[in-house]
């Protein structure tokens, strides 16, 4: 085995947003690092593996109101639920805190007063959209308007879901907050800046010295050329954070503390566990530090951070460890489908480790996606983990058990075998450090397929009917059983709690480090099965319970203010902001389509795409305000009969309420076509 000393190894996945449950994504970032972290501390290092919850921000305090609690209360629940969940999938997390703690408020301020000494903290005011009536500055996200191109209404303040456009929410046609209904009004405050631009010099350097992956270096690479700005780190009150040093009224950015939620949960682990922290992070540390982070947030993790560090004289990571992101079935997770699974209705349904095993089978060093295909994953499971490794134990143990009282024999017949086995440790050691698990896997598979047909050509069960041949049905299990157990040390990482139950059958430990020679004259344990097939009833029954889900979580999740997103700067193509790209019956069913005449229709003061129409539904009236001044003359739109989403809720505009939609065909402007009924039908009918 090749000679390595102990290394000193600090290793994070990112830390999840305190606003919301697990999904299936958050778990192949942390089963990924989970896998990693155990293969080094198998192999006798000091690894250590910090999360936390991700606890501050605008959308985690208006969830918190939303939900009548304090955002104490909110961030207290999720984080339960979050360490209930990834415990269920055998996440080996050394500490698991939370960014709003007494560590990370102190190291949060003191990194500020580093920066701010070093002169790289300015100031200056900014004009920014507010909400008047929630008295709060609203993040892009919180307003929602016309879009400016294709005129679909109730858009984000960044980007069009009907036509795809970007722009800025000064840019939307009578913009609202998403909060309040309110018009938003300028409003100018003061902002604290973090000088990025003075890091070019320094982050070029350090995303082309190894720290990161080649595709990731090269995204970064572009946006260094493309050149720095200074990034706003403050945001005012309410907010719920940290407040700023020296600033009353202006909190720390949920992304300023996030990660500095690294160092605060590593340092309550060293207090607690007696380890040096300052020797992991002082400027010269010898120790190394991991980050594996999904491809989203990689501009935090590969600039803002380390710059961070850089001017508070800190140590920088030793690599940024970028993930794809997993899709199901080929798509995005999906609620109408039931693919959107959280982590806690997986649980229910399966088997954390049926999932280890998948996840480690496709993971790569690479930033590509990973795909959780169902079907492949039920055959894949069933055909690897139970036909090929588990198969090589239940085989032999049966006849070890019946005639040689679990015992292996005393010499190994086949040592050559057993050794090639063990020498191919390295290799796939090796494969483990370079996080390319699927190729670990494929090595691993490839030995339990020569295990299996040793035992296949020595048919055990055709000897134990020879009489004589006992010594040879011995020989050939105590081989099998050897080589099981060094594919179970090699699948250890992955497979925690099976390899546990194989240790208890083995009556050993599956050490790594230990594996030098075969197991002779060694006493077993009588063999428990160790893990079931897969049965593709359970995936039904999970997609269902998925599927049932949904509504319940479809607002709280979606792309509203409580989407969990806070304003990161960009727009992350998580799941959460997953369309679904189709709907229930029930979902169409909640909106209620109406015939309606148009009985006034008015030219809006101040408006110039607007006209104010005044409907009629039969029972009752509505004032709708629609964009179709440029398609439509006021004096043609009276006596007609249009179609009327009539549930929508009203919207406060600055020229009155909107109690409704109007539908209309066209890309906009003077093409515009609204939508009329067949003659015959009458005001208030419902369109169904
Ligand atoms: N709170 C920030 C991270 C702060 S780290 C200092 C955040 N939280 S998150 O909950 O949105 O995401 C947590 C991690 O899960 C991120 O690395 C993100 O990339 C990852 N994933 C979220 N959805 C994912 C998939 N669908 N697939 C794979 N990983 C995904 O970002
Ligand atoms: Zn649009």
């Amino acid at each position: 085995m090749a000679e390595h000393s102990t290394r000193d190894i600090l290793v994070t996945s990112a830390l999840p947003y305190a606003n919301g449950s697990l999904h299936l994504g958050h778990l192949l970032e942390m089963v990924q690092t989970d896998i990693w972290v155990r293969f080094q501390k198998s192999r006798g290092h000091r690894c250590h593996y910090v999360c936390a919850d991700d606890a501050h921000g605008t959308a985690i305090m208006l969830t918190a109101e939303k939900l009548g609690i304090t955002p104490e209360e909110q961030i207290k629940r999720v984080q339960e639920e979050h360490e209930r969940d990834t415990a269920g999938f055998l996440i080996g997390f050394d500490n698991y805190y939370s960014t709003h703690s007494p560590e990370n408020r102190a190291w949060s301020e003191e990194i500020y007063r580093r920066l701010r000494a070093n002169g790289h903290i300015a100031t200056r005011a900014i004009t920014q959209a507010f909400d008047p009536e929630k008295e709060l500055f609203l993040a892009d996200r919180f307003i929602k308007g016309t879009c400016p191109k294709c005129k679909t209404a109730d858009q984000y303040g960044d980007n069009c879901e009907a036509c795809g456009a970007t722009y800025t929410p000064a840019e939307l046609i009578d913009p609202v907050s998403a909060l309040s209904g309110a018009t938003p009004i300028e409003k100018e405050s003061e902002h604290y800046f973090f000088t990025l631009p003075a890091f070019a010099d320094m982050l070029k350097t350090w995303t082309g010295s190894g720290t990161l992956q080649p595709q990731i270096a090269n995204k970064l690479r572009e946006w260094l050329d493309a050149g720095l700005q200074e990034w706003d780190i403050s945001r005012d009150a309410p907010y719920f954070g940290f407040e700023i040093p020296d600033a009353p009224g202006k909190y720390f950015y949920v992304w300023l503390d996030a990660p500095i939620g690294y160092m605060a949960s590593f340092q309550n682990y060293c207090e607690r566990a007696g380890i040096d922290f300052d020797s992991y992070w002082q400027k010269d540390s010898q120790a190394e530090l991991y980050h594996f982070i999904g491809k989203d947030i990689i501009n935090f993790h590969g600039l803002f951070w380390p710059a961070m560090l850089h001017s508070a004289e800190l140590r920088t990571p030793t690599a940024i460890y970028a993930h794809g992101f997993l899709t199901v079935n080929g798509t995005k997770m999906s609620k109408s489908r039931g693919t959107f699974i959280k982590a806690s209705t997986y649980l229910a349904h399966l088997d954390a480790e049926y999932l280890r095993y998948y996840f480690a089978a496709k993971l790569a060093a690479s930033v590509d996606d990973i795909d959780l295909n169902l079907e492949d994953f039920v055959q894949r499971v069933n055909a690897d983990v139970v036909g090929k490794v588990v198969n090589i134990a239940s085989r032999c143990a049966g006849f070890l058990n019946k005639g040689f009282d679990n015992t292996l024999t005393a010499d190994c017949a086949e040592a050559t075998l057993v050794q090639d086995f063990i020498d191919a440790g390295d290799g796939i050691a090796a494969l483990y450090e370079g996080r390319e698990f699927n190729k670990a896997i494929r090595e691993i598979v490839a030995l339990a397929d020569r295990a299996n047909q040793y035992i296949d050509e020595k048919k055990p069960w055709v000897l134990a009917k020879q009489a004589g041949s006992e010594a040879e049905v011995h020989a050939v299990c105590s081989v099998g059983i050897n080589l099981f157990r060094v594919l179970m040390t090699y699948l250890k990482p992955v497979l925690p709690a099976m390899a546990e139950k194989a240790e208890a059958f083995l009556n050993t430990s599956l050490d790594w480090t230990a594996l030098s020679a075969p197991l002779t004259g060694h006493q077993l344990e009588k063999f428990q099965p160790l893990i079931t097939r897969i049965d593709p009833k359970q995936i039904e029954a999970m997609l269902e319970a998925s599927r049932e889900e949904a509504p319940a979580t479809a607002n709280a999740a979606g792309k509203t203010a409580a989407s969990g997103k806070p304003d990161s700067g960009k727009a992350k193509a998580g799941p959460e902001q997953a369309a679904a790209d189709t709907i229930a019956f029930e979902d169409f069913a909640r909106v209620d389509l109406r015939v309606a005449e148009i009985i006034a229709a008015d030219h809006v003061e101040g408006a110039d795409k607007l006209l104010r129409l005044t409907l009629s539904l039969g029972e009752e009236q509505r004032q709708v305000f629609a964009g179709i001044k440029a398609a439509y003359a006021p004096e043609d739109l009276v006596g007609r009969l249009t179609v009327m989403v009539a549930n929508l809720a009203p919207r406060k505009m600055r020229f009155g309420l909107s109690e409704g939609m109007v539908l209309a065909a066209g890309p906009g402007g003077e093409e515009i076509f609204l939508l009329t009924p067949d003659s015959g039908a009458s005001p208030g009918m419902q369109v169904k």
